[in-house]
């Protein structure tokens, strides 16, 4: 695959201007004619027949150096690898960047900030003047979960199968603050939306005043009905806070659809933007009543640029940002959202046939997109999850979590359904030992 010819012309288109700096995008410049070429040709088709159609996707499986790697990568959960032009234009940021640091970098690239905010809050459908740019999903909540006025006794809701880095700060603030932080147990794959509003809705005391929800479940992928749980907190007068690591650059919506308050996302999961970046989202009315992380000259002002004040960092890496989105929109949301959904059902259904084999995420797709957790019966997720590295090449992640117990799988738009048949096999092998 590595030399096929269209890959041949990623990478050489690719090369050309590698350490140029231009102004303009490199996937304009190098890509954007080939994939309109690519889309007319299947324009007729929706996003849900697209889904299925490898021509159409093994243009795009080209574009990542991923999807030529020995080791078949089922962890683009955790992080997700760049296509190469994106990879391309932080090298050559990174070059230039250290011809004169000062320099290129906060009187060049830092020119490209704005523009890559109007860029993000065009993909989030919203107002950049909402949007913040950061390093990841972590930084993003945690200025959200630090920075809201709480008083002693004030309570959060939120869930023990939220992400742990957000869960400890809230317990942070339960033990410096004396916030009150309860967290609901769900036990997934749940089928039922207004059940799970419910739960949340049965927690809410007169001290409630915010809820914390993960929009995209990152241990078995469930997806949560955000809308309706906002919807339910408002009319209580509650703040609703959205952790949308495994959504954003995935799911297709628009950030303000989802009625929350405020939204934080790493980049460099479904987007494949660089490794470190993120970006919040605060609803424009709450802006200056959220206190800064990093300090700001002036922390009360309703420009959400004052959570940016991060000191120096990577600004090659956050202009690469750029180009990700440039890659994305060329696949178009939904096209992606469908083509993800159609590779987890397309090893899942497989495997849920096999004795022994347990599949721990539903396959509707309204509760599920691209992450499933699979396990199989006498073996432990640690053990199914090295065996499969070792013995297969296959890299997951083990979940051995309160009430979960599987194994994570979760692909990518440059992963071939022949990888995924290679997981299927294995897990068949295994069931039957
Ligand atoms: C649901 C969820 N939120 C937040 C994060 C943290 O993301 P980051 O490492 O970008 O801060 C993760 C990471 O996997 C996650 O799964």
């Amino acid at each position: 695959m590595r030399n096929s010819p269209n890959r041949r012309n990623f990478f050489k288109k690719s090369i050309v201007l590698a350490g140029a700096f231009s102004s303009g995008s490199l996937f304009n410049e190098l890509h954007a004619k080939d994939f309109e070429e690519k889309a007319n040709i299947y324009k007729d088709l929706s996003p849900t027949e697209i889904a299925s159609n490898e021509d159409y996707w093994s243009f795009i499986q080209q574009a990542y150096p991923a999807s030529s790697s020995p080791l078949l990568n089922l962890n683009n959960g955790g992080v997700s690898p760049s296509p190469q032009l994106v990879l391309d234009a932080v090298d050559r940021y990174s070059k230039m960047s250290n011809l004169a640091p000062s320099y290129y970098m906060w009187r060049i690239l830092d020119q490209g900030r704005e523009p890559l905010r109007e860029k993000l809050a065009q993909l989030g459908g919203c107002d950049p003047e909402e949007i913040a740019i950061n390093r990841n999903a972590t930084e993003a909540l945690n200025t959200v979960i630090h920075g809201l006025d709480l008083n002693k006794g004030d309570e959060v809701i939120g869930s023990i199968q939220d992400y742990p880095n957000m869960m400890n700060a809230w317990k942070q603030r339960a033990l410096r603050e004396g916030i009150v932080y309860n967290q609901l147990s769900f036990d997934f794959p749940i089928e039922d939306e207004d059940f799970i509003v419910d739960m949340y809705r049965k927690a809410i005391s007169p001290k409630t005043k915010i809820i914390h929800v993960t929009h995209v479940i990152n241990w078995v992928g469930q997806i949560m009905p955000v809308k309706k749980i906002c919807q339910m907190a408002h009319e209580r007068g509650i703040e609703v806070i959205v952790d949308g690591a495994h959504s954003f650059g995935l799911l297709d919506f628009d950030i303000p659809d989802l009625g929350a308050d405020y939204f934080g996302t790493s980049l460099h999961k479904y987007l494949s933007a660089p490794i470190g970046t993120g970006m919040m989202w605060v609803k424009k009315e709450h802006i200056s009543k959220v206190w800064p992380l990093f300090c700001d000259q002036d922390p009360t002002r309703g420009d959400i640029r004052k959570f940016e004040t991060l000191g120096t960092r990577s600004f090659p890496i956050e202009q690469g940002i750029g180009e990700a989105v440039n890659f994305h929109n060329a696949i178009g949301r939904k096209r992606k959202e469908e083509r993800a959904r159609y590779l987890k059902n397309y090893w899942a259904e497989k495997a849920n046939e096999i004795p022994g084999v347990n599949i721990h995420t539903s396959l509707k797709a309204a509760f599920s997109c691209v992450i499933a957790g699979v396990s199989i019966d006498g073996m432990t997720p640690r053990v199914l999850e090295s065996t499969l590295l070792k013995t297969y090449k296959i890299h997951t992640s083990p979940v051995s979590y309160e009430n979960i117990d599987c194994v994570r799988v979760s692909p990518h738009v440059y992963t071939k359904p022949a990888e995924l048949d290679r997981l299927v096999k294995a897990l068949g092998e295994l069931a039957s030992k």
